[in-house]
Order: structure tokens, then sequence, then C-alpha cells
């Protein structure tokens, strides 16, 4: 666990806009070069527009024209730490790889995953060899 990514990501979660849920994540996303872009849930009235922090730091990172990545720290407050969505999950690996995801709770937990294991069998752009 990285502390100073993990205090990022934590500082990134006081952002949260989570008025639905009342659950409030933060993300920090490093980059090969050291870079750290960070992101928090923004929830709206409609529920289905809803952005997870996790993709709110890979847009901010992607759109600065970052394209290499080191690691990922989740942080929130639950009672169990809190795993990356599906879908958040489909969009790092297509953009990050096999990503260590460190998976931390304010409580005092801790868990290190690599984003293979979150995703096991992936669709990817080796999903469509031969179609083309
Ligand atoms: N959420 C995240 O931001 N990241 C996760 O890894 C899981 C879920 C958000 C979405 C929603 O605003 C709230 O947490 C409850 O699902």
């Amino acid at each position: 666990m990285n502390p100073e990514l993990t205090a990022k990501a934590a500082a990134a979660r006081a952002n949260a806009v989570a008025p639905y849920s009342g659950f409030k994540v933060g993300a920090a996303l490093e980059t090969k070069d050291g870079r750290v872009y960070t992101g928090c849930n923004i929830e709206n009235v409609s529920y289905g527009l809803t952005v997870c922090a996790e993709r709110v730091a890979l847009w901010k990172a992607l759109s600065e024209g970052a394209r290499e990545f080191r690691q990922i720290v989740i942080v929130t407050d639950a009672a169990v730490v809190t795993p990356p969505c599906g879908a958040c999950r489909q969009l790092l690996w297509e953009y990050c790889g096999n990503l260590p995801v460190h998976l931390h709770s304010l409580r005092g937990l801790d868990q290190e995953y690599r984003l293979a294991e979150l995703l096991p069998h992936p669709f990817d752009s080796d999903s469509l060899i031969n179609n083309h």
C-alpha cells in the first residue's frame, strides 16, 4: 500500500457528489512517470448517469494525454473494501492492462489485487482477432 497515493484518493473522496447513495468513493490513478489523477463518484438524479470515482480519474488521465499506468488506489469508508464495478474493470483493463489495484477502507482495511484477478477472461481487442 502506498500511503501518499492513498491519501490523495482519500482527499478526492471528500469531493464525492453522492446525495442519493451516501456512499463516497475516491480514486487515485498513478502513471508510470509518477503523475497522479484523482477522481470521486459523481451521482445524478437519473441514477444511471452516475460516474464512478475510478472512471472520473481515468477520464481525467486520458484526457490529459496519460497512457501508461502504474497503479490505482480506491478508498471508501465501508465495513468491507470496495472493489471496482464491472464497467470500471472493463475500462481499466482496456486502458491500463493488468494494473495493481489497491483497495483501502478508512476503517483500516486493505486489500490488493491485479486487475486480471478481478476481470478474468476479459473481452478485449484480442477477442476481435479474425473478425475483420
Ligand atoms: N462507486 C464508485 O464510485 N466506485 C466503485 O468502485 C463502486 C461504486 C459509486 C457509484 C455510486 O455513486 C455509489 O458508489 C454507490 O454505488
